[in-house]
């Protein structure tokens, strides 16, 4: 019995341990040889049993550093297929920009090349800015329409972008024309509001005659053209915002349907995209502008890039799942 070769050729754990049993095991060939010892005359005996527990104890052995080579062969597999390798080519891209901030630079964009300047407030905020001089004195019902988060000081997260135009129009004379992008703050968490979203504010102010619902109009149109297509329906439906007078809110064509009526646009054929409005009086009082005129706009960008792209569960934009965020590149 050649155990070198036997022990030697065994290519995995696994049939080591079968060629073990073969030669060791119960019924094992040496085992065997050893039940066999009776047949030989007693004088005999001793001197085969002698080479037998030799030949046993040399499979053993062998077998003990097969079974260590193996293991180590085995180990050394595992380590080599987990092995990260950071220098292997991988087909999964790098970064891109979150649809939302890419919202947000198209918009500001837009305004830019029409001189519009980009003002950013701070986001905590205090009642005067938030509310007050913005036509909404306390206890007033128009509140209710913004859950707000109130800090332990007093002050709150702001609950929209326009108090940039209090900030504005506190620090600067006239004339204004700003766009104010940034992120706002209500009590709301359902499939199309997130408690921390984004909008957009805008601001003219200029002498009093010079800054008219038809410039606003016109603004407005080019915008969400501009956005969504030179084909896009836009419509101006009279509304209330206590910060402005008369306010309107504005819809698109609805741009699943085309107007026909779907589950989108709940079968009216329109999507509401935005609020405006002429800046009231009492907003100017507030901040002691007289003679002028104004107008005033603001949007909500994830409810515009949940139409860009077409996504209808807002709370997945701010899950950074990459498989998501890679169809949603721009
Ligand atoms: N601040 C409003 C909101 O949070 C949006 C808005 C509506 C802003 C009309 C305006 C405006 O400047 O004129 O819903």
């Amino acid at each position: 019995m050649n155990l070198e070769e036997i022990i030697g050729k065994c290519g995995s754990l696994k049939e080591l341990e079968e060629t073990r049993v073969k030669l060791l095991g119960k019924s094992g060939e040496i085992t065997q040889k050893f039940k066999e010892l009776k047949n030989y005359p007693p004088e005999e005996r001793k001197e085969i049993a002698k080479e037998l527990n030799q030949l046993k104890e040399r499979a053993q052995q062998l077998i003990e550093e097969k079974r260590k080579v193996l293991e180590e062969e085995l180990l050394q597999k595992q380590l080599e297929s987990e092995k990260l390798d950071v220098t292997l080519y991988s087909p999964r891209p790098g970064g891109a920009v979150h649809p939302i901030s890419a919202t947000i630079d198209r918009i500001v964009q837009f305004f830019n090349s029409l001189n519009f300047s980009i003002e950013l407030g701070p986001v905590v905020e205090d009642d005067f800015h938030n509310f007050e001089a913005l036509n909404l004195p306390k206890y007033h019902p128009a509140r209710d329409m913004q859950d707000t988060f109130y800090l332990k000081d007093g002050n709150l997260l702001r609950t929209h972008t326009s108090p940039v135009q209090i900030h504005t129009m506190l620090s600067q004379k006239p004339p204004i024309r700003l766009i104010s992008p940034g992120a706002v703050f209500r009590r709301d968490y359902d499939l199309t509001h997130t408690p921390m979203f984004h909008q957009v504010e805008g601001l003219v102010v200029d002498e009093k005659g010079k800054v008219s619902f038809t410039n606003l109009k016109f603004i407005l149109e080019e915008f969400l053209r501009y956005l969504f297509g030179s084909e896009t329906k836009v419509r101006f439906r009279p509304s209330f915002f206590p910060f402005t007078e008369p306010s309107a809110e504005v819809d698109i064509g609805c741009i699943f349907c085309g107007g026909k009526g779907c589950r989108v646009c709940k079968q009216t054929g329109w999507l509401e995209v935005m609020g405006c409005g002429m800046v009231d009086e009492n907003v100017f009082k507030a901040v002691n502008y007289e003679n002028v005129s104004g107008y005033a706009f603001g949007m909500g960008v994830e409810r515009l890039v949940m139409l860009l792209y077409r996504i209808d569960d807002l709370r997945s934009m701010y899950q950074g799942d990459i498989r998501l965020m890679e169809q949603l590149k721009w």
